[in-house]
């Protein structure tokens, strides 16, 4: 089939790729000539592991094409997915004016019948905005050509993205109850039909549940998150261990394993914004989301809470005081800075006074840019903040070492080793990736999140 995307980020090249990997003539187009023009030099623009190889054969067998002509791109698909950003607006609604850009295009150059895929995370009620910008658009050129929008939001984690799409736990489709809707829903059957070869993953329902159904998952995981982060904090009080009462309520099967983690507050370009769109799109139908602001609400607490523990130990004033953090990014596995954690925790290091040496596997590029842009104000304090390519380097003569994402090489460090390049052999754990024990054993001063010691 010819599939065309719009918007090359983490979800449209991964979308892209895929569908271009089981034999799809997929066009990728974005408005950002720098991207397209590294990935047509066999660049990427992102770090999503597996992603290079699969682009490249892909390219390689001429599947897979990039491009920042807007007419051809649109040209070429039967169907078109909108896979641009939605970020948050300054009301937390999401933000559609790159959603209905595209949109616009479509309607100026389609000109069989496609289908409209949103693929982008967007509000209820979206996918008949998309669908009246695009008739406009006809209309002005007297086109006739027919189409159908399908609601298509998308799953993946970042880190794993490339797993998440081609073996999904569900696809959702919300297609219109009408002779368009159900010819779309036909095409999108068989676009999908390589990812449900083994089982029927596809679920169907209509636009408004399935447009529902991706800020529903946001908002559910996020509130878990939330909600075991705030337990944490309360095991510290009580003298509890946060990690063996998940043990102890994953098991449940009705609760189940996932996402319990207690840490340093969840980041990303999803989760937090997601939560701000669906409370925002319950302000607008008078409704206050009040489990959701207070979702939020503990989040942006709890991304503070290293920094609190860090001034608990050292005091308020810390200058002279330096920090190693390992773990920039917002998760493992990527490079995205989106409202990671770290950029809390280390602007308020260096608010009081310390310095900061960072070290990131993946991320070092991404971070530079976001210091510089969250920093730009404050270049005296920006100045205290070095990023270093080594994990050790960034310990080296630290008062603390403070982690803050769960890399797998993080995991298992020579303790002994670090508790020698530290000035002081104290550790601040974001992640709970240690036995508290194996730290004792090294003479490291430990603390982490909801745990006792
Ligand atoms: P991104 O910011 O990484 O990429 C968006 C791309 O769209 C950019 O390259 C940008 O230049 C391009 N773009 C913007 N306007 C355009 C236009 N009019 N025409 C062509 N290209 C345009 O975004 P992302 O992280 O891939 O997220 C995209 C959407 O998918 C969002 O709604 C997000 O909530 C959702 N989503 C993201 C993830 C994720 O893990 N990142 C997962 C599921 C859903
Ligand atoms: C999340 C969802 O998991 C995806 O299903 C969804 O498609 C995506 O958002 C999206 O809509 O963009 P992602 O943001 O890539 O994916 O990463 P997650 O693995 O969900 O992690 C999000 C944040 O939560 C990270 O900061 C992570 O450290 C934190 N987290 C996660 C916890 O603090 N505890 C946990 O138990 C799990």
């Amino acid at each position: 089939m010819n599939v065309t995307i719009i918007g090359c980020g983490y979800v449209g090249l991964v979308t892209g790729a895929c569908l271009a990997d089981i034999g799809n003539d997929v066009c990728c187009y974005d408005v950002d000539a720098n991207r397209i023009a590294t990935l047509e030099q066999g660049g990427m623009p992102i770090h999503e592991p597996g992603l290079r190889e699969i682009v490249a054969r892909n390219r390689g067998a001429g599947r897979l094409t990039f491009t920042t002509q807007v007419r051809a791109a649109i040209e070429h698909g039967d169907i078109v997915f909108i896979a641009v950003g939605t970020p948050s607006g300054e009301d937390g609604s999401a933000d559609l004016q790159y959603v209905l850009a595209a949109a616009q295009e479509i309607g100026r150059y389609m000109a069989r019948f496609t289908v409209v895929v949103d693929k982008s995370t967007v509000p209820v009620g979206t996918a008949e905005r998309v669908r009246a910008t695009i008739a406009e658009q006809l209309a002005l050129r007297g086109s006739d050509a027919l189409f159908s929008v399908v609601s298509n939001p998308e799953f993946l984690k970042e880190g794993a993205a490339i797993d998440d799409f081609t073996r999904p736990e569900r696809i959702v489709l919300g297609c219109d109850d009408d002779a368009l809707g159900e010819r779309a829903r036909e095409l999108m059957k068989r676009l999908y039909a390589p990812f449900n070869r083994n089982h029927e993953r596809t679920l169907h329902m209509d636009v408004r549940s399935a447009e529902f159904t991706k800020y529903a998952a946001n908002a559910m995981l996020a509130t878990r998150i939330s909600f075991m982060n705030e337990l944490a904090n309360l095991a510290e009080r009580v003298g509890a261990d946060i990690d063996a009462v998940r043990r102890g309520i994953g098991s449940d099967s009705r609760i189940g394993y996932h996402f319990l983690y207690a840490g340093c507050g969840y980041g990303g370009s999803c989760f937090p914004k997601d939560v701000h769109a669906l409370m925002r799109t319950a302000h607008e139908n008078e409704q206050e989301l009040r489990i959701l602001q207070a979702v939020s609400a503990v989040n942006a607490a709890q991304k503070q809470v290293l920094a609190r523990k860090i001034v608990a130990r050292f005091g308020d004033d810390l200058n002279g005081r330096s920090f190693g953090v390992w773990g920039l990014a917002f998760k493992p596995e990527t490079d995205d800075m989106r409202e990671a954690p770290s950029r809390v925790l280390i602007a308020t290091l260096l608010e009081h006074g310390a310095r900061v040496a960072a070290y990131d596997p993946v991320a070092l590029e991404e971070a530079k840019r976001a210091f510089a842009a969250d920093l730009d104000s404050k270049p005296e304090a920006l100045s205290r903040l070095t990023l270093v390519d080594d994990q050790m380097e960034a310990a080296k003569g630290a008062d603390a070492l403070v982690v803050l994402t769960e890399w797998k090489a993080f995991k298992s460090p020579d303790f002994a080793g670090l508790a020698r390049v530290l000035k002081h052999p104290i550790v601040f754990d974001g992640r709970n990736l240690y036995e508290p024990l194996a730290l004792a054993e090294a003479g490291i001063e430990y603390h982490s999140i909801g745990r006792p010691g």
